[in-house]
């Protein structure tokens, strides 16, 4: 069935599609051809630049439903009601690739998730794995380096890897997780996705709770060996993409349970383990994981690059009753993000539909720019005024937290059983036989590829601090490898 004559940008009908206009047959172009002319521009201009990180991506529409009433711990109005549902859009992603890689890798999985709430829309942009490798955002274009190309050999360096991990030793819980099992998700739908960071709550009494957010995965958790992966990684570079595409055109739709650990505020000074160091969990002995409701997914996005490419997901987009906490990697993603957003995709991001509120309007005084939808129509762009202009709430979104001290560049305060390595050593002791031999083939075969004894040694250490038997078969497992 035809659509209509075929266009230029301005709607005009082109008469011939395969012929550029030339100075008679076999003559030069002409510069009079619109259609040529602007064919080949649009083409030069398709591209916007990719995510530093989290370039490779797949995202879906879905549904949160609220099953518990949370109102004693926040007054988020989305999480007000049993029952209540809110719109979503979910974007999955690696971190380390470029837009065209492989979608089975070892790397974690970002799970970016927008709620389109009736105050706003609240973003909590986490990962599939509890904790980072890294807990100040100063380290992260230095630990980004190290994961991405170098600059000399254009390839990920096992040298780069390894060097700063071993001299980050915070990063060996993450590395541990990455390095098991469930650091190769076998789709996106058999994987948990957790906030990672703590946030805070407040409720109508303006009583401050840290919460932790868990999507535990419906379908259970499926993982691939690294040989399987790489096999995958080969024959089918999409296949988590089309996985999840194809499950949702089947109306198979994945979905996760929503839960949360809450510590009251007067318990954050005291806990055993810093609750703002992203690189530790609260065990769930601790904080038992309270369950709160569910996530479905359920319609693909139309237009891959109008909705997926041009998301934008700002860990800063909060709504009343929830804010940050002093974690100090939140707080440099609390600029980063819309930062890049303003480089990546322009000023007026927010107003495409999928980063624009569904549930709400924004009403704001910031006009004009590139893509500017004119959205304001006529109405007054300045504040105070005598027109019916939005007016502030006098109502933060989040309370307040007092400090004390002095500025400078201080560590992360340590808690009585906070170091780098007790809860890589948890993980390792929870891992059957099974998995810990898999877990240290997979970190023994990329370790044995450095190229310098001390690099090895170093890294090897951190896992020996974790635990005694993890370091043992590590060292021996590196030796093997590399003939020693
Ligand atoms: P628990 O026994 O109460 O919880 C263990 C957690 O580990 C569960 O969430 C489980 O997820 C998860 N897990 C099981 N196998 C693996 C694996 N191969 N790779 C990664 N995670 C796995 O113990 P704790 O709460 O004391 O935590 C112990 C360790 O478990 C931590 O040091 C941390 O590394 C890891 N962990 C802890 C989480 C937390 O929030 N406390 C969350 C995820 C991991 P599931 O229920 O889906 O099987
Ligand atoms: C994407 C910075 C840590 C999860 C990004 C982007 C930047 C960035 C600049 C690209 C944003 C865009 O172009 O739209 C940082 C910095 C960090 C950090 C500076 C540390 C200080 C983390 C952590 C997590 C995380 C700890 C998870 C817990 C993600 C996800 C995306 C992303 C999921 C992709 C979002 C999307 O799908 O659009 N990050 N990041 N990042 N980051 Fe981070």
């Amino acid at each position: 069935m035809t659509q209509g004559p075929l266009t230029t940008e301005a709607g005009a009908p082109v008469a011939d599609n395969q012929n550029s206009q030339t100075a008679g047959v076999g003559g030069p172009v002409l510069v009079q051809d619109q259609s040529l002319l602007e064919k080949l521009a649009h083409f030069n201009r398709e591209r916007i630049p990719e995510r530093i990180v989290h370039a490779r991506g797949a995202g879906a529409y879905g549904t949160f439903t609220l099953t518990r009433d949370v109102s004693q711990w926040t007054r988020a109005k989305f999480l007000s009601e049993v029952g209540k549902q809110t719109e979503t859009f979910l974007r999955f992603s690696t971190v380390a690739g470029s837009l065209g890689s492989a979608d089975a890798v070892r790397d974690p999985r970002g799970f970016a998730l927008k709620f389109y709430t009736e105050e706003g829309n609240y973003d909590l942009v986490g990962n599939n794995t509890p904790v980072f490798f890294i807990k100040d955002a100063i380290k992260f274009p230095d630990f980004i380096h190290t994961q991405k190309r170098d600059p000399y050999t254009g390839s990920q360096e096992a040298d780069n890897v390894w060097d700063f991990w071993g001299l980050s030793p915070e990063s060996t819980h993450q590395v541990t997780w990455l390095f098991g099992d469930r650091g190769i998700p076998a789709t996106l739908r058999h994987m948990n996705g957790y906030g990672s960071h703590t946030y805070q709550w407040n409720n109508e009494a303006g009583e401050v709770f840290w919460v932790k957010y868990h999507f535990k995965t419906d379908q259970g958790i499926k993982n691939l060996t690294q040989a399987e992966a790489n096999k995958l990684a080969g024959e089918d570079p999409d296949s988590h993409q089309r996985d999840l595409r194809e499950a949702i055109e089947r109306g198979d739709f994945p979905s996760w349970t929503v839960q949360v650990q809450i510590m009251p505020a007067s318990e954050a000074a005291t806990y055993r383990f810093n609750p703002f160091d992203l690189t530790k969990v609260w065990p769930h002995e601790d904080y038992p994981p309270i369950e709160i409701g569910r996530l479905e997914l359920n319609r693909n996005p139309e237009n891959i690059f109008a909705e997926t490419e041009q998301s934008i997901f700002s860990p800063a987009h909060f709504v009343p009753g929830i804010g940050p906490s002093p974690d100090k990697m939140l707080q440099g993603r609390l600029f980063a993000y819309g930062d890049a957003h303003r480089y990546r995709v322009g000023i007026n991001a927010d107003h495409l539909p999928v980063n624009r509120p569904h549930a709400t309007e924004a009403r704001t005084n910031s006009r004009d720019g590139h893509l500017y939808d004119g959205r304001h129509k006529g109405a007054k762009n300045y504040e105070p005024n005598s027109f019916g202009g939005p007016v502030q709430t006098d109502h933060p979104l989040w309370e307040s937290t007092s400090v004390t001290g002095e500025t400078g560049t201080h560590e992360a305060p340590r808690h009585a059983e906070d170091n780098d390595f007790v809860q890589a050593g948890n993980l390792y002791r929870l891992l059957s036989e099974d998995e810990k031999v898999r877990l240290i083939d997979n970190l023994a075969g990329f370790i044995a590829k450095v190229s310098r004894d001390d690099i090895a040694e170093r890294a090897i250490s951190n896992f020996r601090q974790a635990d005694g038997d993890f370091g043992k078969r590590l060292e021996a497992a590196v030796q093997a490898l590399r003939g020693q």
